[in-house]
């Protein structure tokens, strides 16, 4: 049901290093995580890029919208600056380089397809293409733990993927699950639930396991709530503070340390 490792780097390397970017995937490694969640999105070209925000002005300086920069125009833009002067000079990277640095490194992905509203059906096709064509041996043989799993709040993103690459397992991403969460999932194929960990109740968690899906969540960034939303059966999350919760955690240690 959940073939994947239980804790993820966000956003690559979580708060220790600007996020979406090669540096956070190096820090990830530092922190011994092989396993992360990224975002992306297409530029003007429909050129897949890791970012999270389709303005600029947080991670890249200046004023403009992903959708309407070329790809060549955002990969020479600096997103390491605005974290810190040790990270000046890292550039926007682009979905494909980032992709092959992760398996280059044997790094695991939750790849967030994270449209620039009213691009939801286009990201979708283009970012499952993509990964289909990278992942094609992995997936002929069948090797499930080693190919991404695709989540997404727009559904319309995850419909377009599945038409374009059935293939690849997905997962509906909700801030807090909607009443019809077991229509939407079944609708798409979907093999997990991915939720906030804020609005996450143990009733809540049993429903989705007991209706046969993996359950993820994000942000979890306390080690007191991981043992306690995993002892609630939560078969992953993804962590911003890769210094506080290491890439391994047992279920056991996590159940004992939420009953003492
Ligand atoms: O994929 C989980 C999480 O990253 C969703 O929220 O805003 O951090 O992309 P956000
Ligand atoms: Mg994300």
């Amino acid at each position: 049901m959940w073939p994947y490792p239980k804790v993820l780097a966000h956003r690559g390397g979580g708060t220790l290093a600007p996020e979406n970017t090669i540096a956070a995937l190096r820090c990830g490694l530092a922190y011994g995580f092989r396993a992360v969640e990224f975002d992306v999105m297409l530029s003007k070209d429909g050129i897949g890029v890791v970012m999270h925000d389709p303005d600029f002005g947080r991670t890249v300086a200046g004023q403009g919208n992903v959708a309407r920069t070329p790809a060549s125009d955002l990969v020479r833009k600096d997103a390491g600056a605005w974290f810190g002067p040790d990270f000046a000079g890292e550039t926007v990277p682009l979905f494909t380089e980032y992709i092959d640095y992760c398996r280059s490194q044997g790094i695991w992905m939750n790849i967030e397809i994270k449209p620039v509203p009213g691009h939801e059906a286009e990201t979708g096709r283009w970012v499952a293409r993509k990964t289909r064509a990278r992942f094609s041996e992995e997936l002929r043989a069948g090797d499930v733990k080693a190919v991404p799993l695709l989540s997404s709040f727009s559904m319309a993103a995850l419909a377009a993927a599945r038409e374009a690459a059935p293939e690849l397992p997905r997962a509906c991403l909700f801030d807090t699950l909607p009443a019809d969460w077991r229509e939407q999932a079944a609708a798409l194929d979907a093999v997990a639930i991915h939720t906030n960990q804020k609005h996450l109740t143990a009733a809540l968690a049993a429903a989705v396991k007991a209706a046969g899906y993996g359950l993820f969540c994000y942000t979890v960034n306390a080690p007191e709530r991981a043992a306690e939303i995993l002892a609630w059966g939560v078969d992953g999350f993804c962590t911003d503070r890769i210094d506080l919760i290491g890439p391994v955690i047992h279920t056991d240690d996590a159940q004992r340390e939420s009953l003492t």
